[in-house]
């Protein structure tokens, strides 16, 4: 976090964030006191304002318009309305682009994208830069002492729709990042492997950044740039906060983050979390998958990991359809409520919607939004009314944190390096692998921390590595002391392999991570499309596997299950490892649920994790712990109620009844027990 940083809560707000992207300038001014006098029935406390405003807001270059800005700002702070006001900086206006028509991105092909959506941005253009600083510093200093003020919202979204500009000026500011990251030539040429396919560079001016060749680029090359546009929009984003925290001392700034690997894929967000005063995430359902709250806890697992558990913030959901995926699937009652608790559940200090009131006009007119075209007689509508009234119900919540049972560790350079080309088989999907894993902890009913692989893992019984390709010596050696120290790890297969810059590590697979797992890894045995292979284990149990195989030889692990056939029968499939006080598992197939369920299982024995196999599935029961209370949230996912014990009596927030013993969670509801201590 930034050396002054403000405190991490928005400003003047004593309440559970709730509200959405108020766009004011898409309507005219009549339509505003409505907006706010309905804001206040739903119980609206933020609204995040002027994200996409900048042509409003100086129109021709250097002639500023804030007039409606003031107005709105005024009318939401008579209300008492916080506001999370935008630096706009994501859309330039149509005249900054015919001046500097340099500053659209040139896409890997060597097509430059044109104005007329948005997000169309070189972030290495220097006249990008310096509008965006000057329409940033004009905002702080007019609103930098506004009462309505809480936080400052950089930006939208870094890093979709495009990230990576491959032009001129990106190349050159390319070439300056790889000097100060390697030195010299010499140690760039080594840790690129530049020997294969005669690619050694002697000059500096001689490197591009990875344009489209003829076949296959250099994968260190490709990863390199990877990194290297993830720095260049995170260098912007700290000259927009820096000159925030200078004019607007002691107010939070943070940006939009899309954590869900499902959404943006170019942002390393644990570097990004540490540059934020206050994380926040957007995140959207994948509407058609028919269990997607799995997938929304694991985004709210991840954004308050990148928070560093500490609270975090909802930015942006949906109350119902979106408009950007095939079907814009509507929620189901109740399922919005679900949602939103869940994520509060997870650390979220709130829950707030992409948008306010639905767009008439523009790319978005069909997504969902508080206040939908029907207007008030609605579900919507009703559901969102209902909404604001729990979550003020909740508010006793706010600065508490949630607990996790174990931890699973998550790297956004090694999914970068395992997307690359040319892997041993195109099914290896390191994301795949991740959910897979999160929900068959989710099922086990254990809540998670993601960890860097090198983070600190004091503390966790359990850690599971479900897919660490490109792992650094570090981070093989930070899972062999937690294993010695008395911790349980479960990796799973195709980890371990390769370095920084996508080298192989010396010796046989899976480099780092021999010593921890106690064997080596002979061939990769990668799966016909459609094939699987059978596993027996203790007491002539059986497994399939499909996607991947591998030849194991057990070098102090203990073979537990074994390949029964396929190209490694006969082989250890599925082996266990004691070293110091702890044990390491190690999984060489691709298991389907009740195969991944079966070794976790035995994890959390040899963990000391409790067994919560008598909790109803789809119950997803999550604890938030502070110094002024104890919160236990339960969400039935399921269509019948379901019946759960409470470890101490208690209020339950929502309805306000008190209960002493099993908690009955309707269909489809949530409740959250205050537990008396
Ligand atoms: C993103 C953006 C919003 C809006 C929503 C739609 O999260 O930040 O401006 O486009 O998607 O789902």
């Amino acid at each position: 976090m930034h050396p002054a940083a403000p405190s991490p809560a928005p400003r003047g707000l004593h309440r559970l964030a709730y509200g959405g992207d108020y766009n004011p300038e898409q309507w005219p001014e009549e339509v505003w006191s409505e907006d706010v006098a309905l804001m206040r029935e739903a119980g609206v406390t933020m609204v995040s304002v002027g994200i996409f405003s900048w042509a409003r807001l100086e129109p021709r270059d250097g002639e500023y318009d804030f007039g409606w800005l003031d107005r709105i700002l005024a009318m939401l702070h008579e209300a008492g309305i916080r506001v999370d006001l935008a630096t706009p900086t994501v859309v330039p206006p149509a005249w900054f682009y015919r001046a500097h028509p340099e500053a659209l991105p040139v896409s890997r092909e060597g097509v430059r994208w044109e104005f007329g959506s948005r997000g169309a941005i070189c972030h290495s253009s220097p006249a990008y830069q310096e509008a965006a600083a000057r329409i940033t510093r004009a905002l702080a200093e007019r609103y930098a002492g506004h009462p309505a003020l809480a936080m400052w919202h950089v930006h939208n979204e870094y890093g979709v729709p495009v990230l990576e500009c491959y032009c001129e000026t990106s190349a050159a500011h390319f070439r300056r990042w790889l000097h100060a990251r390697h030195g010299t030539l010499d140690r760039l040429n080594e840790a690129w492997g530049t020997a294969f396919w005669g690619q050694a560079y002697g000059d500096w001016e001689e490197i591009q950044p990875p344009r489209l060749t003829p076949t296959t680029a250099n994968p260190a090359q490709r990863l390199d740039f990877a990194r290297f546009a993830d720095d260049s929009a995170l260098e912007n984003f700290r000259r927009e906060r820096d000159l925030l925290h200078a004019l607007s001392p002691g107010v939070p700034v943070t940006t939009n983050f899309m954590v869900s690997p499902t959404q943006c894929d170019t942002i390393d967000y644990w570097k990004w979390g540490r540059e934020v005063d206050i994380v926040t995430n957007d995140h959207y359902l994948v509407a058609e998958d028919d269990r997607n709250h799995v997938n929304l806890s694991m985004a709210a697992d991840l954004t308050r990991s990148v928070a560093g558990g500490r609270p975090w913030l909802l930015l942006e959901h949906s109350t119902s359809g979106v408009n950007w995926q095939p079907r814009g699937i509507a929620k189901r009652p109740g399922e919005m409520a679900r949602n939103s608790l869940a994520h509060v559940a997870r650390g979220s200090e709130g829950a707030m919607f992409f948008q306010w009131r639905a767009s008439r006009a523009g790319a978005e007119k069909f997504h969902s939004a508080m206040l939908p075209h029907a207007g008030t007689d609605s579900r919507i509508w009703r559901e969102v009314t209902e909404l604001g009234r729990g979550l003020e119900a909740l508010a006793p919540v706010r600065g508490t944190r949630t607990v996790a049972d174990a931890a699973v560790v998550w790297d956004w350079e090694s999914w970068w390096a395992q997307k690359l080309e040319w892997r041993p088989s195109e099914d290896l999907d390191a994301r795949e692998r991740a959910e897979a894993h999160y929900a068959a902890l989710f099922d086990r009913h254990l809540t998670v921390d993601f960890v860097h692989p090198e983070g600190d893992l004091t503390g966790y019984p359990l850690v599971v590595v479900p897919a660490l390709y490109l792992a650094t010596a570090a981070a093989g050696a930070n899972l062999r002391a937690f294993a010695e120290a008395g911790g349980t790890v479960v990796v799973s297969y195709f980890s371990g392999i390769v370095d920084a810059y996508d080298a192989v590590h010396p010796g046989p697979h899976p480099g780092v991570l021999r010593e921890l797992l106690g064997l080596t890894v002979e061939e990769f045995q990668p799966l016909r499309s459609g094939e699987s292979v059978r596993l027996t284990g203790p007491d002539g149990a059986e497994l399939t596997a499909d996607t991947w195989a591998e030849t194991v030889t057990a070098r102090g692990a203990e073979p537990v299950w074994l390949y029964a056939d396929g190209p490694a029968a006969g082989r250890p499939a599925i082996t266990r490892h004691r070293l110091g006080e702890g044990t390491a598992w190690y999984v060489s197939a691709r298991l389907g649920t009740s195969g991944l369920d079966t070794v976790l299982a035995a994890a959390s024995a040899d963990a000391g994790l409790p067994g919560r196999d008598h909790l109803p599935h789809d119950l997803e029961l999550v604890r938030r712990s502070g110094e002024r209370g104890e919160y236990l949230f339960a969400i039935n996912h399921a269509d019948t109620d379901a019946k759960i014990p409470l470890p101490a009596p208690g209020t339950e927030l929502l309805t306000g009844e008190t209960t002493g013993g099993p908690l009955v969670v309707p269909a489809g509801a949530v409740r959250v027990v205050a537990l008396e201590h």
